[in-house]
């Protein structure tokens, strides 16, 4: 695995891959299990993998956990060489020179709901550098998780609107043995938070079963926002979207997502 430091070094890199398919892994590091998966749905279909690890400061908010989003470069490293990992890309881009980047603004009507409406600006942000990435690094393919869905549908619709010839593949959530999805930001969860989170998933099991027999989805959701309340969650939301339920609530300050389908 190579490691590129900078647009240098990615440029020397891609004088190397040009003849090559590419699949692309974007990441902000403090890698589990779930980029683990990307990585292997990217083999499945390019002969050359490029993940980057990047924090990326136009995606949080100023109360956000930006500064302390985990990060350990090489404890995420030693992961990466456990799999055919062709390049990893870290560049060390700060805010100011990102806000001389083409800004791309998120198709409203997706990102205007959901965690868009507690997140101003995050998909902004988002769109933004996956598609200084896609740029810089030209893909074939790039890889993204079902856990955040709605950026999935938001990265989809930036690639139609922009003609962007990269093909966009989604990979399930991969789930604790408890159904907690993984996530980088687990790892602020407490023994007891943990117990608690796991609520969300079989919580989320009951509401797609109920749905798929009872179809009265609004009243089957209230019931489920009050018994999320009663035990302890802070809830941003709990809504049916293109055929999935989603959440996102906080627990002892943590603020946790998921969905699934329904
Ligand atoms: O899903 C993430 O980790 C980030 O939003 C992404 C796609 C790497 C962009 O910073």
């Amino acid at each position: 695995m190579k490691i590129l430091y900078n647009l240098e070094e990615l440029e020397i890199a891609k004088n190397e891959y040009k003849q090559k398919s590419i699949a692309f892994v974007p990441t902000m590091g403090a890698l589990h299990a779930g980029h683990l998966s990307l990585i292997d749905r990217a083999n499945s279909v390019a002969e050359n993998v490029i993940v980057s690890i990047f924090v990326n400061p136009l995606q949080f908010g100023p109360n956000e956990d930006f500064s302390k989003y985990p990060r350990d470069i090489d404890r995420d490293i030693n992961l990466l060489k456990s799999k055919k990992v062709d390049y990893l890309f870290c560049p060390n881009f700060t805010k100011d020179e990102l806000l001389k980047i083409k800004q791309i603004s998120a198709e409203p009507e997706l990102a205007n709901i959901l965690c868009g409406k507690f997140r101003k600006g995050h998909f902004d942000g988002v769109v933004t550098i996956v598609n200084y990435f896609f740029e810089l690094i030209e893909p074939d393919y790039a890889i993204f998780g079902e856990k955040d869905y709605q950026q999935l549908k938001i990265i989809e619709a930036m690639v139609n609107n922009l003609s962007l010839n990269i093909k966009i593949l989604a990979a399930p959530i991969l789930r604790e043995a408890s159904g907690l999805a993984m996530s980088s930001r687990n790892v602020y969860l407490n023994q007891s938070s943990r117990l608690k989170a796991d609520e969300i998933y079989k919580n989320l099991s009951s509401i797609s079963e109920e749905i798929r027999s009872r179809e009265e989805i609004q009243g089957i959701i209230n019931s489920y926002k009050e018994k999320f309340i009663n035990s302890g969650f802070e809830l941003d939301y709990l809504e049916y979207h293109w055929s999935r339920i989603f959440i996102a609530a906080r627990i002892d300050g943590v603020r946790l997502i998921d969905n699934m389908p329904a």
